[in-house]
């Protein structure tokens, strides 16, 4: 049977390997081809479990390199789906260079191979945070967007040339803009997966500023399937939020990370110097994407026990990341705090 293939860039990061492995499970019909530069945070360990399935091709390369994009791209793919980027906040601050050369300059490069392999969708991987701090209220897509950290603005920069592609040559492309996301193969630098790994382990964990700051949460999966669905049912041209519904404030986060690990507040919580131009709130209205026919599935306490009782079980995965890499980021990022 011939399947219909997908490219699939940053296929080994948290979100697109979740996608990777619900295609290649609920998919007969696709194959898929992960082009991905292995950075810090790309794991082959993430896709363990497809490595072997003959439907599954892996490539090593950087989306900003536009002879390795160009091969991917022209190699009989339907469709493309951008994953890879530079992902964390707190790194942008540290070194914003990095996410200008990934998330602008590599999208430029994706956009340009799209263009003349004729591909038939492009879909862009983008984030809440480009609306940059929502003080009441949720954004809708047509909101103007307002970065306020060097990783939105990097990607709100993809998002702007996404939508120029639109307009100026008829690419035809979507944009998502999933909020923030939990679950399992998170690379333990974020929120759930940082304080999940420092309380099995006995660490405090670094509350920034008051904690007061409110974030709306998704599930991975339903994430990916939301990805998915605009990828086939979406309007070329148009951008979809993708919302959790799940809003909490990190203090709320933490209580009920540390009621799952059995850890005390006053032994476990340390209130340290807030992140500079720290956004209080993102909140994300969907219902665009639930007229497309999207809605998340997995109910927010049992996502986030699910996670906590994964980590639990894989030390395997993430003990190997906490010493190695990690542990120079962890103390730039933390030491002086
Ligand atoms: P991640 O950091 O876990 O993974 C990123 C992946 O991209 C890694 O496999 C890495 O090796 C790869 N990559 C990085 N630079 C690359 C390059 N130049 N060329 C090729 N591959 C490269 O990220 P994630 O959390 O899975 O996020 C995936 C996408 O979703 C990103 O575009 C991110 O902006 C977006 N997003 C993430 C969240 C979240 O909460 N994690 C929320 C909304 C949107
Ligand atoms: P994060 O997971 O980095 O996602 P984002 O900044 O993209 O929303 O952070 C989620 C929230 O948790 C954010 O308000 C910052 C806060 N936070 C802490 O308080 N301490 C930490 O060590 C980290 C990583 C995040």
């Amino acid at each position: 049977m011939a399947h219909r293939r997908w490219l699939v860039t940053g296929g080994l990061g948290f979100i697109g390997s979740s996608f990777v492995r619900l295609v290649l499970a609920e998919r007969a019909d696709l194959a898929i081809t992960v082009l991905d530069a292995l950075t810090y945070a790309g794991n082959p360990a993430n896709l363990a479990e497809v490595a072997a399935d003959p439907r599954y091709r892996f490539v090593k390369g950087d989306i900003a390199d536009a002879k390795a994009v160009d091969a991917a791209v022209g190699d009989g793919v339907d469709a493309v789906v951008n994953f890879a980027a530079e992902s964390h906040v707190d790194r942008s601050i540290l070194d914003p260079e990095a996410f200008i050369r990934t998330d602008v300059m590599g999208t430029h490069v994706l956009l340009e191979a799209v263009r003349r392999h004729g591909i038939a969708r492009f879909l862009q991987v983008s984030t809440d945070e480009v609306y940059g701090d929502v003080e009441q209220g949720a954004s809708v897509e047509d909101d103007p967007i307002r970065p306020r950290s060097p990783y939105a603005a990097s990607k709100a920069g993809g998002d702007l040339q996404v939508l120029a592609y639109f307009a100026t040559f008829g690419t035809p492309i979507l944009i998502t803009r999933g909020s923030n996301t939990y679950g399992p193969y998170q690379y333990p630098e974020k929120l759930v997966p940082l304080f999940v790994t420092n309380l099995l382990e006995g660490e405090t964990v670094p509350v920034y500023g008051d904690g007061g700051q409110i974030r709306d949460w998704l599930y991975v999966d339903d994430h990916a399937r939301g990805i998915a669905h605009v990828l086939e049912h979406g309007t070329p041209g148009e951008v979809y939020n993708l919302g959790g519904g799940n809003s909490r404030t990190n203090l709320e986060i933490t209580h009920e990370l540390l009621r799952l690990t059995g850890r005390t507040w006053d032994e476990s919580v340390r209130h340290v110097t807030d992140r500079p131009g720290h956004d209080r709130r993102y909140a994300l209205d969907s219902a665009k994407a639930r007229t497309l026919g999207w809605t998340p599935r997995v109910d927010f306490a049992a996502g986030l026990a699910d996670t906590v009782a994964w980590y639990r079980a894989r030390e395997d995965w993430w003990r190997p990341i906490k010493s190695g890499e990690f542990r120079d980021y962890y103390r730039r990022q933390y030491a002086l705090r």
